[in-house]
């Protein structure tokens, strides 16, 4: 048997073609574009990740047994604000997850309406990117448009309603609306009434392993697919990378450096950091996580190769960086270029370097970047640290992480085992191991993900480098709090 696992990633969509047992028999890749109409606003067109899905499973199932193919699983990027009119047409460009124009909303829902009601109601707080800002922001901004929302989609579910013709979402990615009562799993009333929307207007709930629907008969018949295909909820992106990286249960912990980074952390319980500092959010297992979330991690390193080095030889750059030079760098990065979320939570902060000299070469610059991002990751295990969580070793996955050099920085930064794993397509793996599950290959996702998710290798730190990194990143988090109050005045000066 054949199953898809879909990835909407921010640059592109990755679609994979999995048989039962795990193997990966085809995988596509199709970019697609991101606009920044203003500093620090991020958007997509729906209707390009639609071209670029049409495009990826056409050269996906190409050459295969199309009568083997029985389900379909998506992990999305999360958070972004899709609407639709009463016609389903899409009203405006999607919003994105790090998206940052919505300082005044998050301000008036953090401190009028309250951190605490919000946290009562959700299990988290107020952040720029989270989906319910955007709404009061279209209210505020765009209140013609607002009229004529329909429904409010996350970006995954975009792509499950063009193939299935159903609207529903997961628990995965509503929790990160700031919609959804996380603990309950229902769609909050308070927040519903805050932001002016009914029920009507959102998705129906589904777990993540829970069937939605069949593709629909025009998509059966354009890919000469069987229309008894059916579709999961899926996931968002984390969660379906934590399930592709067997992620699940309790205390396990799985790093992505993806566009953004991230630091998953499951658990069967619900349970929220007092402080909200770690978003408190349901898992694609039927569980919890909690997580902490960096706006731009593998996206500094292509920012600085692609835009400022004008190189596409990432390899090769990276290896003019000694290994020596590990932990002995003097150059800083704040790989705050699109703000940044958890644990700072501050739309004005932006990338910065800091310690250079007339001796300073372009691979001492790669290597602060590629360790500035490390160290920001580090800032979100220190805070599940306070928490009296002890991760003494996580799974880690993303395009980012392909880098041998990276991985030996992320393990000695935060001074644990890293396992990679032998698929290392997180989130479309996942997506494609929560439509086993729903076809009953396996009796659960704990069991398929004990039978798919599988460690290649571990990278160990090494207790020098441990300690040179530990210095370091004690001088590294002095940084942000010394130039807090100038990004801030950088802003407003505008
Ligand atoms: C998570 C988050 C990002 C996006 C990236 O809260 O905002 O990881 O899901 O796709």
């Amino acid at each position: 048997m054949l199953y898809i696992g879909i990835d909407l990633g921010t640059s592109a969509v990755k679609l994979l073609l999995v048989d039962e047992k795990g193997a990966i028999i085809n995988e596509v890749s199709k970019e697609y574009p991101v606009y920044f109409p203003h500093s620090g606003w991020s958007e997509q067109n729906p209707e390009d990740w639609i071209t670029a899905v049409n495009e990826g499973l056409a050269e996906l199932l190409a050459d295969c047994d199309k009568s083997a193919v029985k389900g379909i699983g998506c992990g999305g990027q999360m958070h972004g604000l899709v609407v639709l009119d009463e016609n389903d047409e899409v009203i405006r460009p999607a919003i994105l997850w790090n998206d940052g124009r919505t300082h005044k909303e998050v301000k008036y829902l953090n401190n009028v309406i309250g951190k605490d009601v919000l946290s009562e109601n959700t299990a988290n707080i107020a952040f720029a990117g989270f989906t319910a800002p955007k709404i009061l922001w279209m209210k505020n901004n765009e209140p013609d448009l607002f009229d004529r929302i329909s429904k409010i989609m996350l970006p995954k579910d975009y792509i499950n309603y063009f193939l299935t013709g159903v609207h529903s979402c997961d628990y995965s990615d509503a929790s990160g609306m700031l919609l959804l009562d996380v603990k309950n799993k229902c769609w909050s009333k308070k927040m519903l009434e805050i932001c002016g929307v009914t029920e009507k207007q959102l998705a129906c709930l589904y777990e993540s392993y829970e069937v939605t629907g069949k593709i629909k008969p025009e998509i059966s018949e354009k890919f000469g697919l069987s229309p008894d295909i059916v579709v999961v909820a899926g996931a968002g992106d984390n969660a379906a990378a934590a399930i592709g990286t067997g992620t699940i249960g309790n205390g396990n912990c799985n790093i992505s450096i993806g566009t953004s980074g991230t630091v998953f952390i499951s658990s069967n319980e619900f349970g929220v950091d007092n402080n909200n500092a770690l978003h408190s959010f349901a898992h694609a297992d039927g569980g919890y996580h909690l997580m902490g979330c960096m706006l731009s991690a593998a996206s500094c390193n292509k920012w600085f190769m692609d835009d400022i080095l004008c190189n596409k030889d990432y390899n090769g750059v990276q290896s003019l960086i000694n290994e020596e030079k590990l932990g002995r760098n003097e150059v800083y990065f704040l790989p705050y270029l699109m703000g940044e979320r958890s644990p700072v939570n501050d739309t004005n902060a932006r990338g910065t370097f800091i310690g250079m000299s007339l001796a300073t070469k372009k691979e001492d610059m790669l290597q602060a970047v590629l360790e500035g991002v490390a160290f920001a990751i580090r800032d979100s295990f220190e805070i599940a640290k306070s928490l009296g969580i002890d991760i003494k070793t996580s799974n880690i996955c993303g395009g980012g992480v392909k880098s041998k050099l990276w991985q030996k920085i992320f393990a000695n930064v935060l001074g644990i085992p890293l396992n990679i794993l032998k698929t290392e397509q997180g989130p479309g793996y996942g997506g494609a191991i929560l439509a086993m599950v729903a076809c009953n290959e396996y009796d659960s996702v704990e069991d398929a993900c004990k039978n798919l998710a599988q460690i290649s290798e571990t990278v160990y730190p090494d207790k020098d480098l441990t300690n040179r990194y530990e210095i370091k990143y004690n001088k590294f988090r002095k940084i942000y709090p010394a130039l807090k109050n100038t990004f801030a005045d950088m802003i407003t000066e505008e």
